[in-house]
């Protein structure tokens, strides 16, 4: 059975005094122990975070990490300097894409230095809006997808695994259509539902090893505790990467109760 996992991503957003006391209260305000819960603050913040968030079954993630594990690439951040701080790593979030222009090339070595270092990984993935006006949206996600993915190292297992455990996955896709993020413009919940069927497809045919279908699926993009339930109706769907609403502790708590229950309705029922 797949993990549900909600995954904050709080972008350029907060100070490290404030973050901490943000977590804390996100934390205190989701205790949802059947979901898997992962905030992702600023490089800066990610210290006073993750003790902020000891002894809550909260994990902490990084926004990005780079392809190389050392070298001359000023204000860059490693994988292996992420250890201790965080277990989780966001990477080819679009707006790197599009800000950094980080290429799938880029992208890959970036996975596999996560790797590396034990990192669980939320690869993002998603189409551009005149991509799916234009048809091509699932292609362009079968692209970014063999282009992150193809030739990294195949079992999912973690050696050790961090306190919150995702089932021993150590992947996570996030379809993220770019014109629904930070537009308050989602997806529709049958649109996400299809891409991730799509998603799932393409995992099996990189062959990451051991079965495609165990690998959570996520959703991102103007979600919200008033559209996650459209979202997680859908079985193909297995929790969501929250921007905007992150931030905002009644949203969390609302996001995260909800993904409490798609959790104990799953286990209830085997797939
Ligand atoms: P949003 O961001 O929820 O603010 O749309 C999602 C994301 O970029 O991961």
């Amino acid at each position: 059975m797949r993990p549900v996992i909600i995954a904050a991503n709080w972008k350029m957003h907060t100070v490290p005094a404030e973050a901490a006391e943000l977590a804390s209260t996100i934390a205190r305000r989701t205790a949802e122990a059947e979901v898997i819960r992962v905030i992702c603050p600023p490089f800066v913040a990610l210290a006073g975070v993750r003790d902020a968030l000891a002894g809550t079954g909260v994990a902490v993630g990084a926004q990005n990490v780079h392809h190389e594990r050392s070298g001359a690439y000023t204000g860059e951040v490693s994988a292996p300097m992420l250890e201790g701080l965080a277990t989780w790593v966001i990477v080819g979030h679009s707006e790197r894409r599009r800000d950094a222009g980080e290429t799938d090339e880029q992208i890959n070595g970036k996975i596999r230095r996560a790797r590396e270092a034990g990192l669980r990984v939320i690869l993002c993935v998603g189409e551009q809006l005149a991509e799916r006006e234009a048809g091509r949206a699932e292609t362009v996600v079968r692209g970014q997808l063999a282009g992150a993915l193809t030739g990294v190292a195949g079992d999912r297992a973690i050696e050790g695994g961090a306190e919150t455990d995702a089932n021993g996955a150590w992947l996570a896709i996030a379809y993220e259509p770019v014109w629904a993020i930070g537009t308050g413009r989602n997806a529709s919940g049958a649109d996400a539902a299809a891409m991730a069927v799509v998603v799932r497809d393409a995992l099996a045919g990189i062959g990451l090893g051991g079965d495609a279908d165990a690998i959570p699926v996520l959703y991102g993009g103007s979600v919200t505790a008033a559209n996650i339930g459209e979202f997680l109706a859908e079985p193909a769907i297995d929790g969501a990467l929250v921007g905007g609403a992150s931030l905002k502790p009644d949203e969390m708590a609302g996001i995260v109760a909800r993904a409490g229950l798609t959790a104990r309705a799953r286990a209830a029922v085997p797939s």
